[in-house]
């Protein structure tokens, strides 16, 4: 898939998964802080990072954080209000952003309820800009983008056969998928496009379960496909990438790396 290929850490449970994706967001963050006074991160939606978020929000976590230098962003958001259940947003605000004491200024939602998506891929493309960006002609660079995979291989909100795949200039695109893996089967998102996420200065995966190990082995072991299996897309470059992968999801990888059990 890429070249040298990603860094893999199989961990016995999501638990253990969960613990390590803490310790790799505290140590990314603590550098680009020193670095640059501040850490701007873009979160996953779905289910599995949720565990992540509520260990991030409660000590030793939330101390080992200086919450008033994070910049928190998103990878996608659905197209539905901010109280909404399937708001990617309503998740990190429940299982983080409400325990953390973040200034408000710095938590940039994708505005899901916007009737326009396209204008709410805009507004988000501007925000990342203007933020993130040392000048316009810059591309805004986060400093780690957390990921999860879908049964069908797609991340963020890049669907298999989505024009977003394409995407060489926007940051930020509305897209439109049918697919049998999601409920409802039509959803309209707006996403990271490729560009925007391989800038990021690290992309951390986080998969959990069984039904996710033949999207897992596809990913990173199959033929180079992005359109069928979008997440080969994302490539940030030589040491940028990892996966944190439970044993369930990575069961079907050729060569098992020994999962990692969690600390004692
Ligand atoms: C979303 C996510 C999406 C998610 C995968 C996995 O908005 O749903 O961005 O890419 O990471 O669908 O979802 P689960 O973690 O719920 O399996």
């Amino acid at each position: 898939m890429n070249d040298p290929a990603p860094e893999i850490v199989v961990c016995a449970d999501l638990e253990t998964c969960v613990e390590r994706a803490a310790r790799r967001i505290v140590s990314a963050a603590s550098t680009a802080i020193g670095a640059r006074g501040r850490f701007a991160i873009a979160l996953a939606g779905g289910s599995t990072p949720e565990p992540l978020y509520e260990s991030l929000g409660d000590s030793p976590g939330r101390d080992a954080l200086d919450w008033s230098r994070v910049e928190v962003f998103w990878g996608d958001e659905r197209c539905v209000p901010p109280d909404h259940p399937d708001s990617n947003y309503r998740m990190a605000r429940a299982a983080l952003l409400d325990a953390v004491p973040i200034p408000p200024e710095r938590i940039h939602r994708i505005r899901g309820e916007e009737p326009d998506p396209e204008y709410a891929a805009d507004l988000y493309e501007r925000e990342l800009h203007r933020e993130l960006s040392s000048s316009p002609r810059d591309t805004p660079r986060l400093d780690l983008v957390l990921l999860g995979l879908g049964t069908d291989g797609h991340t963020a909100s890049l669907f298999p056969e989505s024009e977003a795949l394409e995407e060489k200039d926007r940051l930020v695109a509305a897209v439109k998928a049918s697919t049998p893996t999601l409920q409802p089967p039509v959803v309209e998102r707006v996403t990271l496009t490729p560009p925007a996420i391989n800038a990021a200065d690290e992309v951390l995966f986080l998969v959990a379960g069984e039904e996710k190990a033949p999207a897992v082995e596809a990913v990173l072991e199959g033929p180079r496909e992005p359109r069928r299996w979008p997440a080969q897309a994302i490539d940030p470059g030589p040491g940028r990438l990892a996966w944190l992968v439970d044993a369930g999801a990575a069961r079907s990888l050729s060569d098992l790396h020994a999962p990692e059990g969690r600390e004692p």
